[in-house]
């Protein structure tokens, strides 16, 4: 670890990755991952050099949502395992340095949770109602939803009951929105966070942390572009300031569990907005979906990440970094696709160059100070799955938008173990969503060992990373002058990096030795280097 984890908060400059439990590690044959999986894997994940993992919900829940609509908070769900191997996986992390942090999901339940199963029975006002949003329509008869807003997922963000009543569900309509003005709903979660704490979880990744608090009276909008998750004003659903109340209490209650954090899955317009989240009552880490969303252009990328730090500084927070998560196209996906093409992209388009920026862009996002985010496959280099035919898709916002929208099971198909095998070491028999054929090269067997591979790529820097003293640590950079056009460099405490993000090579002057590249070897010719293009390299001053 570097020194500064050796402190308590060691999570400042840690890197995380992402387990999507469904598709990670299948034990029982089943097609679908599962902690036993997972937990057979710990080793290759210490060995990959990460400091923990997070693991996305494996509670009991009818995966409307791939588990993001949850029927019941204390108890997993039995495609996942048991409580017990829950346990078994927390207590096996620990012995390998590992960290668990648990995903937890408090701005809706599942429709199938006992609340609100209790509040479709007791009928209109009565006290179960209150722990959701649920609400007569308006016009003559409660024809039309209370207001105009619309769900994340596509359609309208209310569904009518039968007794007349709407409730209100951002996403889909298996997950209606707790309403956190009742004590009883808040009371709950305070309850859920310690019985994972006592379970030995390290920190919680908070889903939707933005949308709890609705603003008073439920206003609607008045136009249609609602959908925007960055970049738009302040709606009426997402980042109110009373959220920040909520966190201050969860914050109180790590008094009693040291070392353990929160992680705020938070849309806002500005980085600086979610800066708030972080401030130091409140959460731990934010994530930056503005990097994640920032194309492959070095002055774009400079001012996201200066504005990063910028925001984060005057709260004392780490910035952290993600490219790729289990919402969002693989980065490998991205880069291959033309500037612009947003996160949810149904085109392969050019792979080799995709990957060969993918590389460059993990080297820089592992060269930043703050804490990375990887998520599960993008060691291997996978690219998504744009070809999956529409009846295997279970995104539920796929089927929302009819299948103009919601291409998530892309990056979500079951990693490749193996070379060979009933679904590439994923399991022994079908994986879930079918796997494509060339897994069996990208798979952890085939580039183990393999100089060169993306795999050998990330167990290099994740162990540079560690040793090279203060690389991730701290709250700036020091961007080099007079860098060549389209070239990133910048220096701290005797280690550079520098970015080729242009097509061509350019030639500049070696500032030291190279520590690692992500385009293969760099010879040096009197004290110069020919940086190729798309390509970064580390090195040591
Ligand atoms: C964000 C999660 O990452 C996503 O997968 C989920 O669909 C929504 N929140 C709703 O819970």
């Amino acid at each position: 670890m570097n020194s500064s984890s050796l402190s308590t908060e060691w999570w400042r400059d840690a890197v995380i990755y992402q387990v999507y439990p469904r598709s990670f590690a299948d034990s029982d044959g089943d097609g679908t991952g599962d902690l036993p999986g997972i937990r057979s894997r710990l080793p290759y994940l210490r060995d990959l050099g990460v400091d923990a993992v997070w693991l996305s919900p494996f509670y009991a829940s009818p995966q409307a949502d791939g588990g993001y609509d949850v029927s019941d908070y204390r108890a997993v769900d039995p495609r996942y395992g048991t409580l017990d191997d829950a346990r078994a996986l927390i207590t096996s992390a620990h012995e390998l340095g590992l960290k668990i942090i648990a995903d937890i999901v408090p701005n809706h339940s599942s429709d199938q949770h006992v609340w609100f199963q209790q509040a479709l029975a007791e009928g209109p006002g009565s006290p179960m109602r209150s722990r959701y949003h649920f609400l007569p329509g308006r016009g003559e008869n409660g024809e039309e939803p209370p207001n105009d807003w619309d769900s994340i997922f596509g359609g309208p963000a209310w569904t009518r009951v039968p007794d007349g009543d709407w409730y209100l569900h951002l996403f889909a309509p298996e997950q209606p929105d707790f309403n956190w003005n009742s004590p009883e709903v808040a009371a709950e979660f305070l309850d859920i966070l310690r019985f994972w704490l006592d379970l030995g979880i390290d920190g919680f990744r908070i889903d939707v942390a933005h949308g709890l608090v609705k603003a008073e009276g439920l206003p609607s909008i008045g136009h249609a572009d609602q959908l925007h998750l960055l970049g738009n004003d302040v709606m009426p659903f997402f980042d109110q300031d009373g959220v920040h109340e909520i966190y201050r209490t969860w914050r109180r209650v790590l008094a009693d569990y040291p070392d353990r954090i929160f992680v705020a899955e938070a849309w806002t317009p500005t980085v600086a907005r979610s800066a708030n989240y972080v401030r130091p009552d409140e959460l731990h880490q934010a994530f930056n979906f503005e990097y994640l969303d920032t194309a492959w252009d070095a002055s774009a990328l400079r001012k996201v990440i200066d504005s990063s730090l910028d925001a984060m500084r005057p709260v004392g927070a780490p910035a952290t970094w993600v490219l790729s998560n289990h919402d969002v196209t693989r980065h490998a996906t991205r880069f291959a696709n033309p500037p612009g093409s947003g996160t949810q992209i149904r085109t392969p388009g050019d792979r080799e160059l995709g990957l060969r920026r993918a590389r460059a862009a993990t080297l820089l996002m592992l060269a930043l100070p703050g804490s990375a985010y990887a998520y599960q496959g993008e060691e291997l280099g996978l690219p998504d799955v744009t070809d999956l035919p529409d009846e295997v898709r279970q995104d539920p916002s796929f089927h929302r938008a009819s299948g103009q929208d919601g291409f998530r099971d892309g990056c979500r198909v079951p990693l490749p173990w193996t070379r060979s095998g009933s679904s590439y070491g994923f399991g022994d028999g079908d994986s879930w969503l079918p796997q494509p054929a060339e897994w069996g090269d990208l798979s952890v067997e085939a580039q183990t060992g393999v100089e060169g591979s993306t795999l050998e790529l990330y167990r290099s820097a994740i162990a540079i990373r560690r040793d090279v003293p203060g690389l991730g640590a701290g709250d700036a950079v020091t961007w080099r002058d007079g860098a060549p056009a389209g070239v990133l460099w910048f220096e701290r405490d005797g280690f550079a990096c520098t970015v080729n993000t242009t097509k061509e090579r350019v030639r500049i002057t070696a500032p030291g030795r190279v520590l690692l590249s992500s385009s293969g070897p760099l010879p040096l010719t009197d004290g110069s280097a020919d940086l190729p293009g798309d390509t970064t390299v580390w090195w040591e001053l």
